[in-house]
């Protein structure tokens, strides 16, 4: 689901320090029932302002990953310590969340009310942000009278009006057409950047994984998946997701992803990622 959501904080609260990440997991294992650990040892953390991705093989555990850290999914090792309140982090899943019995307007002020903001206060804040992506003048309708590209729109507008410090997402915007796509995503770059938000993102595109990142860190193939690897994005800021391309450093990296992921794969009984 494409939820926003004000994360039930499973994380223990560290005491904020100027060097400390916003999220830190250590040593995480995370498993289904009796079966063999789906990820093992898993280390990762994510900085103020920083965006990184999580890519690997289908079936590795990224989403296993992220519906951990929002506390729906208990370790069975390791720990996930945040600096966070659970409201300070906003997340974006793939298929979306909207309420079908709130209009769109209703659907965005919906965190805000919960903030403790009247309803004439949040639904004006809501309108802004659907002007913002260009969704002025839909307020009043349904959830169900929206083209996908407008629901996604709606989840985004909901998630940014809570303005986050953390924002996880799993492949929010896969479904999408490639223009529609780029677009939205564009979008989110440009307020995440603005705001200096803190990103985690689960994605399979390597593509968009190099355009949006600081840092890449690749999932190993599982069961017992393991973090294979850590990938720094040389490129600077603001970025513009067609013009990345053309950066030097970036078709290199997206060959050495490719090559890594690859190895990963192979021997899984899937299909070998094509080079
Ligand atoms: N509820 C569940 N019960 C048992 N096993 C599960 C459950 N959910 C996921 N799994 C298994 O855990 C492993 C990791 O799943 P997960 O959804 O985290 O992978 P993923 O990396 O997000 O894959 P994809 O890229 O296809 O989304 C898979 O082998 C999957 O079959
Ligand atoms: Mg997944």
């Amino acid at each position: 689901m494409t939820a926003l959501a004000t994360v039930p904080a499973p994380m223990s609260t560290a005491p904020a320090a100027a060097a400390t990440p916003l999220v830190r997991v250590a040593g995480l294992t995370l498993g289904y029932g009796a079966a063999p650990p789906v990820v093992e040892a898993v280390d990762l953390s994510v900085a103020a302002g920083e965006l990184v991705s999580l890519v690997g093989p289908s079936g590795s555990g990224k989403s296993t990953i992220l519906r951990a850290l929002v506390g729906l999914h208990p370790p069975r090792a390791g720990t996930i310590a945040c600096t966070l309140a659970g409201c300070e982090i906003g997340f974006l899943f793939q298929e979306d969340a909207l309420l079908p019995w709130r209009t769109v307007r209703q659907n965005v002020a919906l965190g805000l009310r919960l903030a403790g903001r009247s309803r004439a206060a949040a639904e004006a804040e809501a309108e802004v942000w659907l002007e913002r992506l260009g969704l002025g003048g839909l307020g009043e309708r349904w959830p169900r009278q929206l083209s996908g590209g407008q629901r996604k729109r709606v989840a985004l507008a909901q998630v940014m009006a809570l303005r986050p410090r953390l924002l996880l997402m799993d492949e929010p915007f896969a479904a999408l057409d490639a223009i529609l796509r780029r677009q939205i995503t564009q979008e989110l770059l440009d307020w995440v950047e603005g705001e200096g938000i803190a990103v985690l993102l689960v994605t399979h595109d390597l593509e968009e994984a190099i355009a949006l990142s600081d840092r890449i860190l690749l999932l190993g193939r599982g069961p017992r998946a393991r973090i294979r690897g850590t990938y720094e994005v040389p490129i600077p800021r603001p970025r513009d997701l067609v013009a990345v391309h053309a950066h030097p450093a970036f078709a290199p990296l997206l060959q050495r992803l490719w090559t890594d992921l690859a190895a990963e794969v192979a021997g899984s009984g899937l299909p070998r990622a094509a080079a």
